[in-house]
């Protein structure tokens, strides 16, 4: 196989590109490309692929997870999910016909300590069609981005429908967050997880060794950097203000959930997440990602309270929105240290 060339800024990947009349397996290393552009907690990118003549086999990799942010390996899983969304969009976009198996060797997220857990595998065939649910998201792959700004504007219940849509599994849901006061009691518990954090050093030691590797783009760490200040220089306050305002004023805050909390459902959660962010970008629409709540229990069992969920757990949580544009793309790892 040639293997997926270096070629300077991962984002400026182009559908002219494909190579035509390589092998398969090289053209399967392309797609690639594009899985890697999708978003991942603390930009950690825990993904492995390995690529053959039938398909492409995707890991989550262990060494790449957060142990103190993200200590049920949910983020890991979701943020691989988002990874293999991005590979089957692509794939469509090609017109390969793709089925994806889950966890192909067991669902024990720390299978003899090996350091990559094989999270599916997805065959390809050529001559497939493109599907109403990933067909119009291509383009987006390489305009969405993480905003960490305020949002404004409203949502028009059309554009919150066809969102609604793209969530197909049927253990897998969506809670849009509209109301005032549900988005003022969101934005408080999103304060006290900041507070408690930025309290804990492991937490912080964690966040600066992902700071210090460059893995968070400037305004990732511009955002997270103001909380920590505020937090140690004790302005309770107006931290309380700063975070309500980016919660009460986004439109809608997204909850994901599953009925279920099993890896399979955390890797789907990352597709439909995946897929509502392509589509929200197409759209002209933001999306943010706040985690806080979700990486303390006591603190996501309130979330679960908050949102009236009866059964299943919350995965994901994220504002949408209309947003201005921050500059700069976050970085991507080289393709040769993620492909086999
Ligand atoms: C599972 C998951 C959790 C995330 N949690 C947060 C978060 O709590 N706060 C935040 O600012 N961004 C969060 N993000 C966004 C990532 O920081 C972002 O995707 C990454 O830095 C890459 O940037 P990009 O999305 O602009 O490509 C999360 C993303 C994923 C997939």
């Amino acid at each position: 196989m040639d293997r997926p060339a270096d070629a300077g800024d991962p984002w400026a990947v182009s559908a002219d590109e494909f190579p035509d009349d390589a092998s398969p397996e090289t053209q399967f290393a392309f797609l690639v490309r594009y899985a890697v552009l999708a978003p991942s907690s603390h930009n950690t990118q825990p993904w492995r692929f390995s690529v053959d003549d039938g398909g492409v086999d995707v890991y989550a990799d262990t060494e790449r997870w957060l142990p103190v942010a993200d200590a049920d390996r949910r983020e890991l899983f979701v943020s691989v999910g988002c990874a293999l969304e991005n590979l089957l969009v692509a794939a469509e976009r090609f017109d390969f016909d793709h089925e994806v198996t889950y966890f192909p060797d067991g669902t024990s997220d720390h299978p003899d300590d090996d350091r990559f857990v094989h999270v599916a595998r997805v065959v390809l065939a050529p001559d497939g069609s493109r599907s109403a649910l990933r067909g119009g998201l291509f383009e987006a792959l390489t305009e969405r981005s993480t905003n960490h700004g305020p949002f404004y504007g409203e949502v028009s219940p059309t554009t919150r429908g066809a969102l609604a849509e793209a969530v197909t599994d049927a253990d897998i849901w969506a809670r849009f967050v509209e109301s005032a006061e549900t988005k003022a009691a969101l934005g408080d518990l999103v304060t006290r997880a900041d507070r408690r954090q930025f309290e804990n050093p492991s937490y912080r030691r964690e966040l600066g060794e992902w700071i210090g590797n460059g893995a968070l783009e400037p305004s990732w760490v511009k955002a997270k950097l103001g909380q920590l200040v505020v937090t140690h220089l004790d302005l309770g306050d107006r931290q309380a203000a700063t975070d309500s305002v980016l919660v009460e004023s986004a439109p809608v805050v997204v909850a994901l959930g599953s009925d279920a909390d099993t890896l399979s459902a955390r890797v789907r959660v990352g597709q439909t997440f995946e897929r509502l962010a392509l589509f929200a970008t197409t759209e002209g629409l933001s999306v943010h990602p706040m985690s806080q709540v979700l990486e303390l229990a006591d603190l996501r069992e309130e979330l679960v309270e908050t949102l009236g969920v009866e059964t299943g757990v919350v995965q994901h949580l994220f504002r949408l929105g209309y947003a201005d544009p921050e500059p700069g793309r976050s970085s991507r790892r080289p393709l040769a240290a993620v492909v086999d």
